[in-house]
């Protein structure tokens, strides 16, 4: 369902890289909302070709840069305005690798070097986006930002390894430029903290299937999928939320605040009673 609640609005959207990415989502119900957006990838992500597919159903200019790269995103924010005709109103980061879960490390086996890279493609390269929007005076007034993180950043998830900490660095990016950029542009800086979604970067985690599946019996609403997380961002970069700025907003279907779940205990039910 468009309400056009978007219409008139310019954007930036990192990260899509297929069709399961959540940014591909965010696009999609961008275009559907009325907005006008740039798409913008790693150089490696383009060479797949997919995205294309998108540019075209979205009639949305591709321009690559690698986010940890600031030269690739002046070229990104200068070209957005140039192409769209104007300032830019909202941003889309949905960006994150970590060469340590690719090459399947422990969190007590992890690579230091690697663990740099995570740092900088999961979280630096949100700092580096705003930093150069600022320098660039590229966002409009009453802009918004967002972010995607997950909720490892608060708790303990062993297997999400460095990732964890790359999280919890992206939302205390978007707590000290949301104050910064508020105060400057009237501009809102978010990050909004998805249920598991079965995407390339989700699956790639060893061990997704059994946290998908617990997260989806624990949460009353079931895990949200990436479409939900599209309308959410949509509505993030609406004017109806104008004033929400600087939070980790939870959208994982009321994971985050229950404890136990009927679903649960059932299975645990079922899976002690085998024991005995
Ligand atoms: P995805 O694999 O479709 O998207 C990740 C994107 O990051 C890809 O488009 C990839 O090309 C891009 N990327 C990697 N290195 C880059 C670089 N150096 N420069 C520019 N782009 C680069 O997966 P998904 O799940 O859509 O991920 C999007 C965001 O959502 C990530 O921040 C992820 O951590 C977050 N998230 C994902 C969850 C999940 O379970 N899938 C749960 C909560 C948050």
């Amino acid at each position: 369902m468009a309400n056009n609640l978007l219409a008139g609005k310019r954007g930036i959207i990192f990260g899509a890289l297929n069709e399961q990415s959540i940014a591909w989502k965010v696009a999609q119900r961008c275009h559907q909302e009325g907005a006008t957006f740039v798409l913008s990838n790693a150089p490696l992500a383009m060479r797949m070709g997919e995205i294309n597919k998108l540019a075209e159903e979205c009639s949305a200019p591709i321009i690559p840069a690698d986010a940890t790269v600031v030269e690739d995103l002046e070229k990104v924010f200068s070209g957005a305005v140039e192409q769209l005709g104007g300032k830019i109103d909202f941003v889309l980061h949905s960006i994150g690798m970590s060469p340590n879960i690719r090459k399947g490390k422990h969190y007590g086996e992890l690579n230091y070097d690697w663990f740099q890279k995570t740092l900088d493609i999961s979280a630096l390269s949100f700092h580096k986006m705003l930093h150069v929007a600022e320098k660039q005076d590229a966002l409009a007034e009453w802009g918004s930002v967002v972010g995607l993180s997950y909720i490892a950043a608060q708790r303990a998830f062993l297997d999400y390894t460095d990732m964890s900490q790359a999280k919890a660095v992206l939302e205390s990016i978007a707590r000290s430029y949301g104050q910064r950029l508020g105060q400057l542009k009237k501009v809102r800086v978010n990050t909004v903290s998805q249920s598991p979604t079965k995407t390339t970067a989700g699956t790639g985690i060893s061990g997704f299937d059994a946290f998908y599946e617990y997260a989806d019996r624990l949460s009353p609403l079931g895990n949200a999928p990436a479409e939900a997380c599209a309308d959410y961002c949509v509505s993030l970069f609406s004017d109806l939320t104008r004033y929400v700025t600087m939070q980790n907003l939870m959208h994982d279907g009321g994971f985050s605040t229950t404890g136990i779940s009927e679903a649960m205990v059932d299975l645990l039910t079922q899976a002690t009673s085998k024991e005995a």
